[in-house]
């Protein structure tokens, strides 16, 4: 079964067509690409998928349900979890802390569990706290689990988002510019953890990011836009070598 089919998404902000008649159809533990210059609709694009923005038209499946009259919460139920290319972590919690509030969205129990702090109460705060250290430990940040989100390095607060993100336990993982601001090594460290995420956690991963070679050198596909429309798409030595690729990128 498909985790993300998407057709005709388009979305209209004034005059302008930001996301035109999108498609895109991604498998079970497939990584794929989204990359086009500045403006094209990239971010847009996953505010649509993630409900943050309702489409003008089209639809969006996410595990096979439609998501058309769904909050974002409810598809973050769904299976899909995002990161921001403005990274928005919860600056003055642990980094324990900006995990386990994360997991807390699919604990169930209620508000009486937690002002008696019964059993129920004290498994599930438990088992979030596993969670997230087991996660820290996937990232080799175990050792900051106690610091201050707003005090780690800013390589490091792009991880924890990705941890943050992974922690709902998702299906489909949205990463918006993960690396954007980070310095080659940490791109490169990055390219092997996301790597690394797909085949541990068996998750489908949509990628946006401007930096070429991480695209190029983990995506099994890629669908490039410009002007809010899909000007190509397929593998990544295909997409290189693409005239109306090359043409929108220099155009910049
Ligand atoms: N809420 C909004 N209201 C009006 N216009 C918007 C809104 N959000 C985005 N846009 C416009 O939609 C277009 C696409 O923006 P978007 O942020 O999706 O691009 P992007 O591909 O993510 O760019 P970048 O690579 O710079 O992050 C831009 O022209 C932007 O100004
Ligand atoms: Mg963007």
């Amino acid at each position: 079964m498909s985790i993300l089919e998407v057709k005709d998404l388009t979305i209209m902000f004034g005059g302008l067509k930001a996301v035109d008649q999108f498609e895109i159809t991604i498998h079970e533990n497939e990584l794929v690409g989204l990359i086009g210059p500045n403006g094209a609709g990239k971010t847009t694009i996953f505010n649509l998928l993630t409900g943050v923005y309702k489409p003008t038209n089209g639809s969006i499946l996410v595990n096979g349900s439609v998501t058309k009259m769904m909050k974002p919460n409810e598809i973050v139920m769904l299976g899909s979890s995002r990161t921001f290319q403005n990274i928005r972590l919860f600056k003055n919690m642990t980094v324990l802390d900006n995990i386990r509030v994360a997991y807390h969205n699919r604990m169930t129990y209620n508000y009486f569990d937690g002002v008696v702090k019964n059993k129920k109460y004290r498994d599930e705060e438990a088992a979030a706290t596993e969670v997230a250290v087991s996660l820290l430990e996937v990232f080799g940040m175990k050792g900051y689990q106690n610091d201050l989100a707003k005090n780690l390095p800013y390589g490091k607060q792009r991880k924890l988002e990705i941890a943050r993100a992974l922690a709902t336990n998702p299906k489909l993982l949205l990463l918006d510019e993960p690396a954007a601001g980070m310095n080659p090594q940490e791109t490169e460290e990055l390219m092997h953890t996301i790597r690394f995420i797909k085949d541990q956690f068996k998750v489908s991963i949509l990628l946006i990011e401007h930096d070429m070679k991480l695209v190029m050198g983990i995506c099994e596909r890629i669908v490039v836009v410009d002007y809010g429309k899909i000007i190509a798409s397929g593998a990544p030595e295909a997409i290189r070598k693409n005239p109306a690729v090359i043409k929108a990128y220099l155009g910049e």
